[in-house]
């Protein structure tokens, strides 16, 4: 087992090999000094995961010890160790990054406790660093795949946008990576240690988008039984996505505007002005231009988010961009699959980088994937592919006065046909690739009077 290094600050040497003595009894490996100098001498040869620090040392103030203590080692988890149990000493080494503290003359009992409870702490914040980490790492240029000479000028983009503070506009059609784009501007910039939060805005009904961006005061509207934190003031030190600015409101536009141009904001409900350093990404599949032509959003705005302009290209018209992407997506499908795909067939090949991809790299990732759910051997072949890929689909032949009602009703049978024969008409399978419940997937199944259809290949649920 890892052990644990623990540092005792104490002047007094008496009870200094005493707590060494004890703690040592306990397993930990003991490093002590009798002041702040010895102490950060010993925190650079050996760092320390807990510091119990005397709060009197000697004329040195154990506060100030526990401050160059934690700008030697910032993952330090510090312990407070006072005669004077008074609630100011407690709280002033609190404010000055104390974990807990603990009241002299020490008990051993307590002290194994609260050291327990320290290293939890350390074992936490240790966690969320390498969360922190992989999940930069998974944003990270690795992942962000092209070839083409377009994406290329993007990626030089970003990398402008990362090195500034300034606000960015993504636009393009739905699934060719705003959201992408927006993360790994995030990451690679100097906020990438603070928040990443997005609110996507045609998701929010309209009466909950105000208080959802700038939070409300405790009953500023029937429901808000507690304060509310908006995104603006949770994304603080980091970046905020707006998705789908084009969708705002144009009373709600107004108050963006506002915080953009003074950084400042007040909740829903409430009085005070509040300020947040929060970067601001928009992204948006629609034409802004033409909303601010027709008047449903406001120039000021518009001039005021296109400060950097990053405009994602369709997929179809960076198709040097398909074969390294497949790549990408089929190594990642296959290593979740368990399985050992090799490639691609030259006809599914050929139908993939043939294909418009309204869907855009969405489409191709959802295409990969469900080929590597299908693919039997180590390469994948045309039937592996979504029946949309390789016949015409019903959809696209002319439906005249069809009600939508109708047309999505043709859809989603067919969505349903393909699901189910792509999985052997075993159900749960179907709607796991359809991204719904099994229990949904039988109720249309029944309502689309599909069940005669299917027979024959329907195995066991
Ligand atoms: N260049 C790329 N390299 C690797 N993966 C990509 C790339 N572009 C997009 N993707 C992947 O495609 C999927 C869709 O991308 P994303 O969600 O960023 O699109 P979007 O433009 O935000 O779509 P929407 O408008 O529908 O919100 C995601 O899984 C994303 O990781
Ligand atoms: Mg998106």
């Amino acid at each position: 087992m890892n052990q644990a290094v623990i540092l005792i600050v104490e002047d007094d040497p008496l009870q200094r090999r005493l707590v060494r003595e004890n703690l040592e009894g306990e397993g930990f490996i003991v490093n002590d000094a009798a002041d702040g100098k010895a102490a950060v001498e010993q925190m650079r040869r050996l760092p320390a995961d807990v510091a119990v620090v005397d709060f009197k040392l000697g004329g040195e103030s154990g506060i100030d010890v526990i401050r160059l203590l934690l700008k030697e080692n910032p993952a330090l988890v510090p312990v407070m160790a006072t005669a004077f149990a008074s609630v100011e000493t407690a709280v002033e080494a609190i404010k000055a990054g104390a974990y807990d503290y603990i009241v002299k003359p020490i008990d051993f009992k307590k002290l194994l406790l609260i050291i327990d409870r320290a290293l939890e702490r350390h074992r936490l914040q240790a966690e969320v660093r390498t969360l922190r980490e992989t999940l930069a790492d998974k944003f990270s240029a690795r992942n962000f795949i092209f070839a083409s000479p377009a994406m290329e000028a993007v990626s030089r983009l970003m990398a402008k946008a990362a090195e500034s503070d300034a606000n960015v506009l993504i636009t393009g059609e739905t699934g060719t990576g705003k959201d992408l784009v927006a993360r790994s501007i995030h990451f690679a910039s100097r906020r990438a240690k603070g928040p990443f939060l997005a609110v996507n805005i045609p998701s929010l009904p309209e009466s909950l988008i105000e208080s959802e961006l700038f939070g409300a005061e405790k009953g500023a509207f029937t429901g808000a039984g507690e304060r509310k934190i908006g995104k603006f003031e949770a994304a603080g030190g980091g970046t905020l996505l707006l998705d789908e600015i084009g969708d705002l409101p144009v009373h709600l536009q107004v108050k963006i505007l506002r915080f953009l141009q003074d950084r400042e904001f007040s909740r829903l409900g409430g009085t005070a002005v509040l300020r947040s350093d929060v970067r601001i990404i928009a992204a948006t599949n629609r034409d802004l231009e033409r909303a601010v032509a027709e008047g449903s959003f406001r120039a000021d705005l518009y001039y005021r988010l296109d400060v950097i302009r990053i405009a994602l290209p369709p997929l179809r018209e960076r198709k040097e961009d398909i074969p390294p992407l497949i790549d990408h997506f089929l190594r990642k499908y296959a290593a979740r699959e368990k399985k050992d795909i090799r490639g691609l067939s030259a006809e599914a090949l050929a139908l993939l980088t043939g294909h418009r991809f309204p869907g855009n790299v969405r489409e191709l990732e959802n295409a990969v994937e469900r080929a590597a759910v299908f693919c039997d051997g180590d390469t994948i072949r045309t039937e592996d592919l979504p029946r949309s890929l390789t016949v015409r689909p019903e959809t696209d032949l002319p439906s005249g006065s069809d009600s939508l009602e109708d047309k999505v009703r043709r859809l989603e049978t067919r969505e349903i046909l393909d699901a189910l024969q792509a999985s052997g008409g075993v159900k749960s399978k179907a709607a796991r690739l359809l991204g719904i419940t099994e229990r949904m997937l039988s109720y249309k199944v029944k309502i689309y009077g599909l069940a005669s259809k299917t027979q024959g290949s329907a195995a066991s649920e």
